[in-house]
């Protein structure tokens, strides 16, 4: 027997379909109501609307879990890399070692950019934020490969340009960014190590790949790869409901993925970090500023709109926290402070009360300055990461016939009629 919801209002009776995810997620089934009932639901943020049924990523915020295509994130963490992952996310299974040299093949074919593209990078100012230059030259690359493929063959082309691209886009922008020589990537080098080389290498100090750091790189990205229905992911879907190209829908993701509230917490945390341990190293007065709801603060890194635990992702980024470091034989003064805030907080009530806990962004800063990521290349190297994500999410959307255009409504509480008044006749 299915279920259904009964909903009463002013005397009527609305049944509504209730659904099953294959997780036990439950959901009422709305999409009839307004045309059946006048009414909407009224939902900010969207904490609690469904707007896709996925098979990608599994999350339950309460126990604190993660599965992408059902695969908990600890075991890939362990095991796999970053290219194997997007394949994993894209296509929906582990890929045999053909199928994954194959795709490294494709990844790499397509590293290069279009040398024209030069010009645009030469072009924005010293200091832009890399994030801003990211997005925009994502949505330039529909300009320079204006066909949208139809065929699953050539579907996988454009991918993997994206995929690959994008990471030499991001070393690119930030070599241009010094005034520095760019760095082409090279054919006999990983995916992660070639961003690595890209970055750093130069004439006149050659960069010795550590396998430590691009084995804390690969973590790192897998990581981020995908988190189901978060705010650049939207942002990505909605694009692609409106039948946008996947170039367009990711420089939006990648335009929403900046957000201080998002991905751009990963720069905020060390920023905040660096503060508490320029004022002396208490962060007394910062837990107490995040707690006042007079004062705007909120301690970065903390919180989720899903886990109301700790974010697994977090407990993985800490460990990777000591080993990078300890590997490296480096001391982060930072770490110290992330610990100790972290442990005031945890037991403060306010944060008990709130469910608050370390988010992935907490200690992933920390990670990417002992591998010499600048501070201001953190959410750009979140973007790379979560990459497979959006085109994974993007590509099921458009085969999902269940898809519509994203338009939510609104509760218009403005003005009600009143008429246009000549200028001399205002007050
Ligand atoms: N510090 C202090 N208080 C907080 C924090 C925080 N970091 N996060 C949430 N709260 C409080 C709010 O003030 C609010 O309190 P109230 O109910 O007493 O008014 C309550 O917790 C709920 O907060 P909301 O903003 O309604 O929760 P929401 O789900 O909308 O926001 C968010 C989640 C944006 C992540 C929030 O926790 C936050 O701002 N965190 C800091 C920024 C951050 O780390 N972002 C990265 C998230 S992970 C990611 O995107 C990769």
């Amino acid at each position: 027997m299915k279920k259904t919801a009964t909903l009463t209002i002013d005397g009527n009776t609305y049944e509504l379909p209730v659904l099953e995810g294959t997780e036990g997620d439950k959901a009422i089934d709305i999409r009839k109501l307004r045309a059946e009932s006048g009414y909407i639901t009224y939902d900010p943020g969207f904490a609690n609307t469904g707007v896709c049924k996925s098979s990608i990523t599994f999350m339950d915020g309460e126990k604190g879990i993660l599965r992408y295509r059902g695969i908990p994130v600890e075991e890939l963490a362990e095991n796999s890399t970053f290219v194997e992952t997007s394949f994993l996310l894209i296509n929906g299974r582990l890929p045999t070692r053909k199928e994954l040299n194959r795709f490294s093949v494709m990844l790499n074919d397509h590293s290069m950019v279009h040398e024209d593209m030069r010009h645009f990078f030469e072009s924005f100012p010293r200091g832009a934020h890399p994030m801003g230059i990211l997005s925009s030259m994502v949505n330039a690359l529909r300009a320079f490969y204006p066909e949208l493929p139809e065929e699953e063959e050539e579907i996988n082309v454009t991918f993997a340009r994206l995929l690959s691209k994008v990471r030499t886009m991001a070393a690119m922008s930030y070599k241009i960014s010094r005034g520095h020589a760019v760095v082409y990537p090279r054919y006999d080098l990983t995916y992660c190590a070639n961003f690595l080389n890209m970055m750093f290498d130069s004439p006149v100090r050659p960069y010795v790949i550590d396998p430590d750091v691009v084995r804390a790189l690969e973590v790192f990205w897998i990581l981020h790869a995908d988190h189901e229905q978060n705010s650049s992911t939207a942002a990505v879907r909605l694009v692609g409901s409106v039948r946008g190209n996947i170039y367009a829908a990711v420089s939006a993701g990648i335009c929403a993925l900046w957000g201080r509230l998002h991905g751009g917490a990963n720069q905020a945390v060390i920023e905040m970090l660096q503060q508490i341990h320029d004022s002396g190293g208490d962060p007394m007065p910062f837990i107490e500023r995040a707690k006042d709801k007079s004062d705007p603060f909120r301690l970065m890194g903390f919180g989720h709109r899903v886990y109301k635990t700790y974010d697994p992702r977090a407990k993985i980024m800490k460990r990777m926290c000591d080993t990078i470091l300890s590997k490296l034989n480096r001391k982060d003064p930072l770490l110290d402070i992330a610990k100790k805030l972290e442990e005031v907080a945890l037991k403060d009530p306010y944060f008990i009360d709130h469910n608050l806990y370390p988010n992935v962004d907490f200690y992933s800063g920390i990670v990417l300055r002992a591998i010499g990521i600048p501070v201001n290349m953190f959410t750009v190297m979140f973007a790379i990461g979560r990459l497979p994500g959006w085109i994974s999410q993007f590509r099921e959307g458009q085969h999902d016939p269940e898809q519509r255009l994203f338009r939510p409504r609104q509760l218009y509480v403005g003005d009600q009629v009143r008429h246009y008044v000549p200028i001399d006749e205002r007050g």
